[in-house]
């Protein structure tokens, strides 16, 4: 990738699957704090310019993250994934150019590896729509049935898992965002806004490693990623 880009970085959810009283993103990790490893590969790269985090108003946790960057910048977030990301987007709205690459990467992420970032942003730099780091999906997938039973079984050829950071260019995934905010979609990550608006995003092998942190387990699984680094 060639030339500056922007990040959003949603951090506005409450975390009830992991049900702690402190939100997931600020849950301690390896000797930092979740959200301290998620930010940190974006801040290594030299052609980030702005970081934009969005917390939920009033958010008690951010001001004692001060990861010590002047290119961190701190918005509210909204009450779905998507609306965070859509308002930490409207806050780049001055000094982002319409074709500036901006890589949106959750704050419960915080296991990337700086090679997987690397690796999207060298194959997205090459592309006219942009892309995600994604899985394929390794286990057998079943449907369930009301009654925790399996009613069948779902073929995980070409199925893969969506990872962040999603990676695309300002101004298309701003217009794919508003437009599904505009028409009530709900969209779980920004290629879902994107497909929906008509782009074929470029799936990108990732590590499994990258996982969000999502349930009470994940701490421990994440830690042992990090610190077996
Ligand atoms: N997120 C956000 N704003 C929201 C909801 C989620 O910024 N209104 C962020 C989360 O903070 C997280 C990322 O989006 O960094 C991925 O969302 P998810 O894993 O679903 O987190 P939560 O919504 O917090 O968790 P849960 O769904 O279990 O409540
Ligand atoms: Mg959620």
């Amino acid at each position: 990738m060639t030339g500056r880009c922007w990040a959003v970085v949603p951090a506005a959810g409450a975390g009830a699957r992991m049900g702690s009283a402190t939100p997931k993103q600020y849950l301690s990790l390896a000797g930092r704090r979740v959200i301290e490893w998620s930010l940190a590969p974006l801040l290594r790269l030299d052609e980030m310019a702005t970081i934009v985090v969005a917390t939920s108003a009033g958010d008690p946790w951010w001001r004692d993250i001060a990861p010590g960057s002047d290119k961190l910048r701190r918005v509210d977030g909204g009450a779905r994934r998507q609306d965070s990301v859509l308002l930490g987007l409207r806050a780049l709205e001055t000094v982002a150019d319409t074709d500036d690459w901006v890589l949106v990467h959750d704050a419960a992420r915080p296991c990337l590896p700086d090679e997987d970032l690397a690796e999207l942003l060298s194959r997205v730099a090459a592309d006219s729509v942009g892309g995600l780091l994604a899985c394929p999906v390794r286990d057998t997938l079943k449907h369930a049935s009301g009654d925790g039973r399996v009613d069948r079984t779902i073929p995980r050829d070409d199925l893969w898992q969506a990872l962040t950071p999603q990676v695309f260019r300002y101004g298309p995934l701003r217009a794919a965002l508003e437009s599904a905010a505009e028409a009530g979609v709900e969209v779980t990550d920004e290629a879902a806004a994107m497909e929906r608006a008509g782009y074929s995003p470029l799936l990108v092998p990732g590590s499994p490693v990258n996982i969000k942190i999502t349930r009470p387990g994940d701490i421990a699984l994440a830690s042992a990623f990090l610190e077996g680094r």
